[in-house]
Protein backbone atom coordinates (compact mmCIF):
# COMPACT_ATOMS: atom_id res chain seq x y z
CA UNK A 1 0.00 0.00 0.00
CA UNK A 2 1.09 3.53 -0.61
CA UNK A 3 0.80 6.28 1.62
CA UNK A 4 -0.73 9.37 0.09
CA UNK A 5 -0.70 13.16 1.59
CA UNK A 6 -4.21 14.88 1.08
CA UNK A 7 -3.42 18.77 1.44
CA UNK A 8 -5.77 20.40 4.34
CA UNK A 9 -7.62 22.18 0.95
CA UNK A 10 -11.66 22.33 0.98
CA UNK A 11 -10.82 20.22 -1.87
CA UNK A 12 -8.38 17.87 0.36
CA UNK A 13 -10.71 18.07 3.55
CA UNK A 14 -13.76 16.92 0.82
CA UNK A 15 -11.64 13.84 -0.41
CA UNK A 16 -10.66 12.73 3.15
CA UNK A 17 -14.25 12.77 3.91
CA UNK A 18 -15.51 10.60 1.02
CA UNK A 19 -12.52 8.29 1.84
CA UNK A 20 -13.97 7.79 5.36
CA UNK A 21 -17.34 7.34 3.72
CA UNK A 22 -16.38 4.41 1.34
CA UNK A 23 -14.71 2.82 4.45
CA UNK A 24 -11.17 3.76 4.37
CA UNK A 25 -9.01 4.88 7.47
CA UNK A 26 -6.74 7.59 7.27
CA UNK A 27 -4.40 9.69 9.52
CA UNK A 28 -5.36 14.04 10.58
CA UNK A 29 -4.59 16.64 12.69
CA UNK A 30 -6.14 17.57 16.08
CA UNK A 31 -4.92 20.18 18.48
CA UNK A 32 -3.25 17.27 20.53
CA UNK A 33 -1.80 14.90 18.22
CA UNK A 34 -2.53 13.26 15.01
CA UNK A 35 -5.17 10.69 15.10
CA UNK A 36 -5.61 7.92 12.19
CA UNK A 37 -9.42 8.10 12.15
CA UNK A 38 -12.31 5.70 10.99
CA UNK A 39 -15.99 6.00 10.38
CA UNK A 40 -17.11 4.68 14.14
CA UNK A 41 -20.38 3.32 13.12
CA UNK A 42 -18.04 0.99 10.28
CA UNK A 43 -16.54 -2.35 11.97
CA UNK A 44 -14.61 -3.02 9.22
CA UNK A 45 -13.14 0.19 9.20
CA UNK A 46 -12.27 0.25 12.58
CA UNK A 47 -10.82 -3.07 12.73
CA UNK A 48 -7.73 -1.85 10.18
CA UNK A 49 -7.15 1.23 12.69
CA UNK A 50 -6.30 -1.38 14.93
CA UNK A 51 -4.14 -3.71 12.81
CA UNK A 52 -2.93 -0.89 11.24
CA UNK A 53 -1.19 0.06 14.46
CA UNK A 54 -0.68 -2.96 15.89
CA UNK A 55 -2.93 -1.54 18.65
CA UNK A 56 -4.71 -4.96 21.08
CA UNK A 57 -7.99 -5.26 20.50
CA UNK A 58 -8.78 -4.16 24.49
CA UNK A 59 -7.50 -0.97 24.09
CA UNK A 60 -10.90 1.10 23.39
CA UNK A 61 -10.54 4.33 20.94
CA UNK A 62 -11.81 7.79 21.38
CA UNK A 63 -14.95 9.14 19.03
CA UNK A 64 -14.31 12.29 17.58
CA UNK A 65 -17.35 14.55 16.85
CA UNK A 66 -18.15 18.22 16.37
CA UNK A 67 -19.97 19.09 19.52
CA UNK A 68 -22.00 17.90 22.83
CA UNK A 69 -24.94 17.47 20.93
CA UNK A 70 -23.29 15.08 18.25
CA UNK A 71 -21.80 13.03 21.02
CA UNK A 72 -25.91 12.15 22.56
CA UNK A 73 -26.22 10.40 19.57
CA UNK A 74 -23.84 7.69 21.24
CA UNK A 75 -23.57 8.77 25.02
CA UNK A 76 -26.08 9.48 27.64
CA UNK A 77 -24.87 13.03 28.73
CA UNK A 78 -25.51 14.29 32.54
CA UNK A 79 -25.04 17.85 34.03
CA UNK A 80 -21.33 17.27 34.47
CA UNK A 81 -20.50 16.39 31.02
CA UNK A 82 -22.75 19.52 29.50
CA UNK A 83 -20.62 21.73 32.01
CA UNK A 84 -17.48 20.54 30.98
CA UNK A 85 -17.82 20.90 27.30
CA UNK A 86 -19.47 23.85 27.80
CA UNK A 87 -16.01 25.10 29.23
CA UNK A 88 -13.96 22.86 27.23
CA UNK A 89 -15.32 22.09 23.68
CA UNK A 90 -14.12 22.43 21.23
CA UNK A 91 -10.37 21.32 22.78
CA UNK A 92 -8.20 18.84 24.37
CA UNK A 93 -10.50 17.21 27.03
CA UNK A 94 -12.24 13.37 26.52
CA UNK A 95 -14.96 12.70 28.12
CA UNK A 96 -15.69 8.91 29.35
CA UNK A 97 -19.99 8.37 29.52
CA UNK A 98 -22.43 5.27 29.43
CA UNK A 99 -23.12 4.51 25.84
CA UNK A 100 -26.74 4.82 25.23
CA UNK A 101 -29.40 2.45 23.42
CA UNK A 102 -28.98 2.29 19.75
CA UNK A 103 -25.60 4.34 20.23
CA UNK A 104 -24.91 3.01 16.59
CA UNK A 105 -21.03 2.49 17.28
CA UNK A 106 -18.60 -0.58 15.89
CA UNK A 107 -18.25 -2.75 18.69
CA UNK A 108 -14.27 -2.75 18.32
CA UNK A 109 -14.33 1.23 19.16
CA UNK A 110 -15.09 0.33 22.68
CA UNK A 111 -13.44 -2.75 23.33
CA UNK A 112 -16.74 -4.23 24.90
CA UNK A 113 -17.20 -2.18 27.76
CA UNK A 114 -20.45 -0.12 28.12
CA UNK A 115 -18.88 3.12 28.24
CA UNK A 116 -17.80 5.63 25.34
CA UNK A 117 -14.83 7.94 25.24
CA UNK A 118 -16.18 10.88 22.70
CA UNK A 119 -13.97 14.61 22.43
CA UNK A 120 -15.03 17.76 20.34
CA UNK A 121 -11.10 18.58 18.43
CA UNK A 122 -10.46 22.50 18.46
CA UNK A 123 -8.07 21.86 15.09
CA UNK A 124 -9.86 23.45 12.15
CA UNK A 125 -8.97 20.94 9.74
CA UNK A 126 -10.49 18.12 12.27
CA UNK A 127 -13.75 20.75 12.35
CA UNK A 128 -13.93 20.63 8.70
CA UNK A 129 -13.12 17.03 8.24
CA UNK A 130 -15.70 16.29 10.81
CA UNK A 131 -18.68 18.55 9.35
CA UNK A 132 -18.08 17.55 6.04
CA UNK A 133 -17.86 13.65 6.81
CA UNK A 134 -20.98 14.31 9.25
CA UNK A 135 -20.31 11.29 11.25
CA UNK A 136 -18.65 10.18 14.09
CA UNK A 137 -14.92 9.25 13.93
CA UNK A 138 -12.79 6.63 16.13
CA UNK A 139 -9.51 7.81 16.12
CA UNK A 140 -6.27 6.57 18.27
CA UNK A 141 -3.45 8.60 18.01
CA UNK A 142 -1.42 7.80 14.49
CA UNK A 143 1.50 5.97 15.85
CA UNK A 144 2.53 2.07 15.95
CA UNK A 145 1.21 0.94 19.33
CA UNK A 146 3.61 1.77 21.96
CA UNK A 147 5.85 4.36 20.07
CA UNK A 148 5.73 8.14 20.87
CA UNK A 149 2.41 10.07 19.35
CA UNK A 150 2.85 12.01 15.96
CA UNK A 151 2.78 15.63 16.12
CA UNK A 152 3.43 16.11 12.63
CA UNK A 153 2.53 14.65 9.44
CA UNK A 154 6.29 13.53 9.15
CA UNK A 155 6.15 11.60 12.40
CA UNK A 156 2.98 9.62 11.34
CA UNK A 157 4.47 8.76 7.64
CA UNK A 158 7.38 7.75 9.88
CA UNK A 159 5.81 4.91 11.41
CA UNK A 160 2.52 4.33 9.15
CA UNK A 161 4.14 4.51 6.00
CA UNK A 162 2.83 1.63 3.59
CA UNK A 163 0.34 0.87 6.60
CA UNK A 164 -2.14 3.75 5.85
CA UNK A 165 -3.31 5.10 2.56
CA UNK A 166 -3.88 8.60 3.30
CA UNK A 167 -2.74 11.41 5.47
CA UNK A 168 -4.05 14.98 5.41
CA UNK A 169 -1.32 17.05 6.00
CA UNK A 170 -1.66 20.07 8.41
CA UNK A 171 1.31 21.80 10.43
CA UNK A 172 2.45 20.55 13.57
CA UNK A 173 -0.19 20.36 16.67
CA UNK A 174 -0.60 22.71 18.66
CA UNK A 175 -1.18 21.55 22.03
CA UNK A 176 1.41 18.19 21.68
CA UNK A 177 0.35 16.02 24.08
CA UNK A 178 -3.09 13.52 24.03
CA UNK A 179 -5.87 14.94 25.42
CA UNK A 180 -7.11 15.16 29.37
CA UNK A 181 -9.28 12.15 30.32
CA UNK A 182 -12.31 12.34 32.65
CA UNK A 183 -14.86 9.10 33.31
CA UNK A 184 -17.82 10.90 33.89
CA UNK A 185 -19.42 6.79 34.01
CA UNK A 186 -19.70 7.00 37.81
CA UNK A 187 -20.69 8.63 40.59
CA UNK A 188 -17.67 11.09 40.81
CA UNK A 189 -15.42 12.60 37.90
CA UNK A 190 -12.01 10.61 37.18
CA UNK A 191 -9.29 11.74 35.84
CA UNK A 192 -7.83 9.16 33.79
CA UNK A 193 -4.96 10.76 31.70
CA UNK A 194 -4.05 14.23 32.74
CA UNK A 195 -3.77 16.67 29.46
CA UNK A 196 -3.82 20.45 28.39
CA UNK A 197 -6.89 20.62 30.60
CA UNK A 198 -5.59 20.43 34.16
CA UNK A 199 -7.14 18.51 37.11
CA UNK A 200 -7.82 22.41 38.75
CA UNK A 201 -9.33 23.69 35.82
CA UNK A 202 -11.40 20.38 35.66
CA UNK A 203 -12.25 21.25 39.55
CA UNK A 204 -13.10 24.87 38.81
CA UNK A 205 -15.67 23.28 37.07
CA UNK A 206 -17.62 20.07 38.18
CA UNK A 207 -15.53 19.88 41.76
CA UNK A 208 -13.52 17.47 43.39
CA UNK A 209 -12.25 15.04 40.84
CA UNK A 210 -10.40 11.77 41.80
CA UNK A 211 -7.10 11.42 40.38
CA UNK A 212 -6.04 7.75 38.76
CA UNK A 213 -3.41 7.01 40.80
CA UNK A 214 -1.12 8.29 37.34
CA UNK A 215 1.43 5.05 38.21
CA UNK A 216 1.71 3.29 34.58
CA UNK A 217 1.49 0.09 36.30
CA UNK A 218 -1.42 0.62 37.54
CA UNK A 219 -3.87 1.90 35.39
CA UNK A 220 -7.57 3.28 35.06
CA UNK A 221 -7.76 4.03 31.97
CA UNK A 222 -7.73 0.40 29.59
CA UNK A 223 -5.11 1.28 27.66
CA UNK A 224 -2.82 3.08 30.20
CA UNK A 225 -1.51 -0.09 31.26
CA UNK A 226 -0.20 -1.01 27.60
CA UNK A 227 3.65 -0.58 26.85
CA UNK A 228 3.26 3.48 25.73
CA UNK A 229 4.81 6.47 24.70
CA UNK A 230 8.45 4.80 24.25
CA UNK A 231 11.35 6.05 22.44
CA UNK A 232 13.50 2.83 21.24
CA UNK A 233 16.14 3.74 23.79
CA UNK A 234 16.17 4.17 27.49
CA UNK A 235 14.76 7.43 28.93
CA UNK A 236 16.48 8.79 32.56
CA UNK A 237 14.54 11.45 34.11
CA UNK A 238 15.68 14.10 36.19
CA UNK A 239 19.40 13.64 34.82
CA UNK A 240 21.48 16.64 35.92
CA UNK A 241 24.66 15.01 33.70
CA UNK A 242 24.90 12.72 30.93
CA UNK A 243 26.65 9.30 30.52
CA UNK A 244 28.10 7.98 27.89
CA UNK A 245 26.42 7.51 24.65
CA UNK A 246 23.69 9.72 25.96
CA UNK A 247 21.56 12.60 24.12
CA UNK A 248 20.49 15.50 26.52
CA UNK A 249 17.22 17.00 26.64
CA UNK A 250 17.43 19.90 28.32
CA UNK A 251 14.47 22.57 29.85
CA UNK A 252 15.13 25.49 30.73
CA UNK A 253 18.14 28.32 30.00
CA UNK A 254 20.92 25.66 31.80
CA UNK A 255 23.94 24.56 29.74
CA UNK A 256 23.77 21.29 27.86
CA UNK A 257 26.23 19.21 30.20
CA UNK A 258 29.27 18.35 28.98
CA UNK A 259 29.73 14.53 26.95
CA UNK A 260 26.11 14.92 25.14
CA UNK A 261 26.32 12.33 21.46
CA UNK A 262 23.22 15.15 20.69
CA UNK A 263 21.09 18.00 22.30
CA UNK A 264 18.08 19.58 22.37
CA UNK A 265 15.68 21.51 24.65
CA UNK A 266 12.24 21.57 25.14
CA UNK A 267 11.96 25.55 26.05
CA UNK A 268 14.93 27.31 26.52
CA UNK A 269 12.73 30.00 28.62
CA UNK A 270 11.01 27.28 30.44
CA UNK A 271 7.77 28.05 29.16
CA UNK A 272 5.50 24.42 29.72
CA UNK A 273 3.56 25.38 26.97
CA UNK A 274 6.28 25.51 24.16
CA UNK A 275 7.99 21.78 25.73
CA UNK A 276 4.64 19.88 25.90
CA UNK A 277 4.51 21.06 22.10
CA UNK A 278 7.99 20.04 21.36
CA UNK A 279 7.92 16.79 23.66
CA UNK A 280 7.12 14.05 21.03
CA UNK A 281 8.96 15.94 18.42
CA UNK A 282 12.17 15.80 20.55
CA UNK A 283 12.15 12.81 21.81
CA UNK A 284 11.48 11.41 18.41
CA UNK A 285 14.24 13.19 16.54
CA UNK A 286 16.80 12.28 19.77
CA UNK A 287 15.74 8.65 19.12
CA UNK A 288 18.39 8.47 16.26
CA UNK A 289 21.75 6.01 15.49
CA UNK A 290 24.41 6.47 17.84
CA UNK A 291 22.17 7.62 20.80
CA UNK A 292 21.99 4.97 23.35
CA UNK A 293 19.90 6.83 25.50
CA UNK A 294 17.99 10.07 26.53
CA UNK A 295 19.40 12.21 29.79
CA UNK A 296 15.98 14.47 30.93
CA UNK A 297 16.94 18.00 32.66
CA UNK A 298 13.89 17.80 35.68
CA UNK A 299 10.94 19.55 34.43
CA UNK A 300 8.13 21.01 37.03
CA UNK A 301 5.24 19.66 37.41
CA UNK A 302 2.96 22.49 38.14
CA UNK A 303 -0.05 22.98 35.84
CA UNK A 304 1.01 21.62 31.96
CA UNK A 305 3.78 20.25 33.92
CA UNK A 306 1.84 17.04 35.48
CA UNK A 307 1.07 15.64 31.85
CA UNK A 308 4.45 16.52 30.59
CA UNK A 309 6.17 14.70 33.43
CA UNK A 310 3.24 11.76 33.42
CA UNK A 311 4.57 11.39 29.43
CA UNK A 312 8.06 11.57 30.48
CA UNK A 313 7.64 8.83 33.29
CA UNK A 314 5.99 6.73 30.66
CA UNK A 315 8.53 7.32 28.50
CA UNK A 316 11.13 6.16 30.51
CA UNK A 317 9.17 3.06 32.30
CA UNK A 318 7.92 2.04 29.02
CA UNK A 319 11.55 2.10 27.49
CA UNK A 320 13.21 0.14 30.34
CA UNK A 321 11.41 -2.95 30.05
CA UNK A 322 10.37 -4.77 26.70
CA UNK A 323 6.99 -4.59 25.39
CA UNK A 324 3.92 -6.01 27.05
CA UNK A 325 0.92 -7.88 25.11
O1 LIG B 1 -5.69 13.71 22.12
C1 LIG B 1 -6.18 12.60 21.95
O2 LIG B 1 -6.97 12.09 22.77
C2 LIG B 1 -5.77 11.84 20.68
C3 LIG B 1 -6.37 12.57 19.47
C4 LIG B 1 -6.14 11.84 18.19
O3 LIG B 1 -7.72 12.82 19.71
N1 LIG B 1 -6.21 10.49 20.75
C5 LIG B 1 -5.64 9.59 21.59
O4 LIG B 1 -6.13 8.30 21.46
O5 LIG B 1 -4.76 9.87 22.37
P1 LIG B 1 -5.41 7.04 22.06
O6 LIG B 1 -6.17 5.89 21.50
O7 LIG B 1 -3.98 7.10 21.79
O8 LIG B 1 -5.71 7.12 23.59
C6 LIG B 1 -7.03 6.91 24.02
C7 LIG B 1 -7.05 6.54 25.47
C8 LIG B 1 -6.54 5.12 25.72
O9 LIG B 1 -5.73 5.14 26.87
C9 LIG B 1 -7.82 4.35 25.96
O10 LIG B 1 -7.62 3.22 26.76
C10 LIG B 1 -8.69 5.38 26.62
O11 LIG B 1 -8.42 6.55 25.90
N2 LIG B 1 -10.12 5.07 26.47
C11 LIG B 1 -10.83 4.99 25.32
N3 LIG B 1 -12.10 4.63 25.57
C12 LIG B 1 -12.21 4.51 26.92
C13 LIG B 1 -13.27 4.17 27.80
N4 LIG B 1 -14.49 3.87 27.36
N5 LIG B 1 -13.01 4.14 29.12
C14 LIG B 1 -11.77 4.45 29.60
N6 LIG B 1 -10.72 4.78 28.81
C15 LIG B 1 -10.94 4.79 27.49
MG1 LIG C 1 -2.07 6.74 21.74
Amino acid sequence: MRTEPIPATDEGIARASERLREGDILAFPTETVYGLGADARDEAAVRRVFEAKGRPAVNPLIVHVPDLDAAARHVVVDERARRLAAAFWPGPLTLVLPLRDGHGIAPSVTAGLSTLAVRAPSHPVARRLLEAFGGPVAAPSANRSGRVSPTRPEHVRAQLDGRIPWILEAGPSEVGLESTIVDLSGPEPVLLRTGAVTAEALERVVGPVARSTGEPDRPRAPGQMLRHYAPSVPVRLDATDVRPGEAWLGFGPGPTPPGAVASANLSPSGDLAEAARNLYDLLQALDRPGVSGIAVAPVPTAGLGEALVDRLRRAAAASARPPAG
